[in-house]
């Protein structure tokens, strides 16, 4: 009888016969975006579709995780269909099915890793299972003066900052299959300060580029905002604190003072905006700086949803042209900052050359 993993490598075998082109269709579901993308050879982009849930979860100033699931299972079929149609594939030029599996919401999670198990099932493809984290880390490879080179690679060892809404990791890279984690935060994410800083100031979520746009008008230095650093030699984070300082200013350091934010003139409002922007970015930064030192870091990559955001890019960019010799700093494009399949497919891309697959137990995982 033939086994599973004999099965994989005839099937994969087929599949070079045909065509040197390895297609991945990539499936993303882990918190409020359902995408869906085929990606080429790990980093030409043959479609990419997303669908935001933005607006459902406007009103509450969060995610929803019941609402959020509702929302996949509503959209994950449409999703993939057009990620095929916009790519101009069939299921016969795919080669390869890979899901984020793990960390994010286990209800979100488990709708985009049954969609792939399913075509996994019924397309007779390799199913790969993607951690989201790591998938974040792999779209600064297609950083577009990285690609200009028609290189996915970078100089080694690099330095990974991934800021995201859930999660603000440090790692030490050396190959796409091993990030090896050297400091994560002990409390808020990144983007969740920016996301309740933002609700404290009435601005609109998703908090961060609320921030970003109103901080323009502001002046990062009005108001001095904590940086936890954790010690000199800490590579955690810690953004609880900061977020409680603008609450005490906001509010008085009783809390018992009225809520000051509904009388502030918009110019004040933009002023605590830009301090608080400028602090994080602070530690951000310094942080990296760091975790570059202590592993002889010669490229920083930058991925992650806060990724988006241009003072950090620019930040990260002058750190890397002040340091000798200068480091080189790969970032995600834009539109693949945020969550997408398109990270996920590039990912699973390496996972199908090291024939790392996963098998139709695959569950998803609440952290990872
Ligand atoms: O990676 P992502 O889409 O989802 C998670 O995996 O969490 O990141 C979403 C986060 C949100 O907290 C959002 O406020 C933040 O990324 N974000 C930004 C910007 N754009 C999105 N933060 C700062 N500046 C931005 N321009
Ligand atoms: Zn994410």
């Amino acid at each position: 009888m033939t086994d599973a993993r004999s099965l994989t490598n005839i099937r994969m075998m087929k599949a070079k016969e045909k065509r040197e082109t390895i297609n991945i269709l990539g499936i993303e579901t882990s918190c409020d975006e359902t995408a869906a993308a085929v990606v080429a050879d790990g980093r030409v982009v043959k479609s990419s579709i997303v669908a935001s849930q933005t607006k459902l979860h406007e009103k509450y100033g969060g995610v929803v995780p019941e609402i959020a699931s509702r929302a996949h299972i509503e959209k994950i079929y449409p999703v993939i269909t057009e990620a095929m149609e916009q790519a101009g594939v069939g299921k016969d030029d795919i080669d390869a099915i890979a899901v984020a599996n793990q960390p994010g919401l286990t209800i979100a999670l488990i709708i985009g890793v049954t969609a792939a198990k399913t075509l996994s099932l019924t397309w007779d493809k390799p199913l790969i299972a993607i951690n989201h984290l790591h998938a974040h880390l792999q779209s600064a490879m297609l950083d577009e003066r990285n690609l200009q080179h028609r290189q996915v690679s970078c100089g080694l060892p690099a330095v990974a900052l991934i800021v995201s809404g859930g999660h603000t990791c440090l790692y030490d890279y050396h190959s796409p299959l091993e990030p090896r984690l050297l400091g994560s935060t002990i409390d808020d994410a990144a983007g969740e300060a920016f996301d309740k800083v933002a609700n404290i100031l009435r601005l609109p979520y998703p908090g961060g580029p609320s921030i970003e746009e109103i901080a323009k008008n502001g002046n990062l230095n009005a108001i001095k905002f904590p940086r936890s650093m954790l010690g000199r030699d800490s590579l955690d984070f810690s953004f609880s604190g900061i977020k409680t300082a603008v609450l005490y200013y906001c509010r008085g350091q009783d809390m018992k003072g009225e809520d000051k934010v509904d009388s502030m003139s918009e110019q004040e409002i933009a002023d605590i905006a830009a301090s608080f922007q400028a602090a994080i970015i602070d530690v951000l930064v310094k942080k990296t700086q760091r975790a570059a030192k202590k592993i002889d870091a010669k490229t920083i990559l930058l991925g992650g949803g806060v990724a988006a955001n241009s003072h950090l890019r620019d930040a990260l960019q002058k750190m890397c042209d002040n340091t000798i010799p200068p480091e080189k700093l790969l970032v995600a494009p834009k539109q693949y900052c945020t969550d997408n399949a398109v990270m996920v497919a590039s990912l699973g891309y390496h996972k199908f050359k090291a024939k790392l697959f996963a098998d139709l137990t695959l569950e998803p995982k609440a952290s990872g």
